[in-house]
């Protein structure tokens, strides 16, 4: 009986070790995934950046026709932030976008967004960069919590079926301050 349980550990380490080898065998499919969807954003991007040649640095407002939230920034600035976003929630463009009308805001992610760029933006200026026992400045943006996920883990248990759909289509409910 002594013997069988360090055998049966043995057992169990040879297990786990051919299972550990089955996922990083599976690795390369993930990272084709990543590259197709970069890919796949660098398609519309280039086609915007040709079309936009010479409005690089023309503020977004002047050359887009919806922009909000990203006032202040210029044409190139805006693509690039839309590269990053991509990135950051592991999504191509089409996630937040009506592909044939840019400017659309029918995607309900397209509304999200703005309500989690008011989220960070205060999340940066009225927490983090008050916070005194951190060297500042301390900074989150969408990678820090999304990591490459569409819906970041939720702390607790997830909640159960489906959520009721917000009203208004979740129209971003922006401070007054
Ligand atoms: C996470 C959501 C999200 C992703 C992903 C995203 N966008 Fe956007 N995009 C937005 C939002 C929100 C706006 C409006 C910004 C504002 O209000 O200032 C916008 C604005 C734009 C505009 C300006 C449209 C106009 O006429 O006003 C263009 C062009 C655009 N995005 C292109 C892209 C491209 C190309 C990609 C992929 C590389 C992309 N977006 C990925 C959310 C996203
Ligand atoms: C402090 C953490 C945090 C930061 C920073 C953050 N998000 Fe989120 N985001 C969340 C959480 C949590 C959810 C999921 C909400 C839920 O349960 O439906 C979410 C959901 C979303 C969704 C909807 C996705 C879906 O499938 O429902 C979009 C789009 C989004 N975030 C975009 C962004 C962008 C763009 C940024 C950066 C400007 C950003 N988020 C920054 C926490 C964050």
């Amino acid at each position: 009986m002594k013997i069988f349980v360090p055998i049966l550990f043995v057992f169990i380490g040879i297990t786990s070790f051919i299972s550990m080898n089955n996922q990083t065998s599976n690795q390369p499919a993930s990272v084709v995934l990543k590259d197709t969807l970069m890919l796949d954003r660098e398609k519309y991007l280039s086609f915007l950046k040709d079309s936009l040649k010479g409005k690089e640095s023309l503020p977004a407002d002047s050359v887009f026709k919806n922009i909000k939230s990203l006032k202040g920034k210029s044409t190139e600035q805006l693509l690039s932030i839309m590269n990053n976003w991509g990135h950051a929630l592991g999504v191509t463009c089409k996630f937040c976008h009506e592909m044939n009308n840019w400017a659309s805001e029918k995607s309900r992610n397209h509304l999200r967004t703005r309500e989690m760029i008011v989220m960070n933006d205060r999340l940066n200026r009225d927490l983090l960069s008050q916070m005194k026992g951190f060297r500042q400045p301390v900074t989150m943006g969408c990678i820090s919590c999304h990591n490459e996920m569409k819906e970041p883990p939720h702390d607790g248990p997830r909640p159960q079926g489906p959520r009721p759909r917000p009203e208004g289509g979740g129209q971003p409910n922006t401070p007054k301050n």
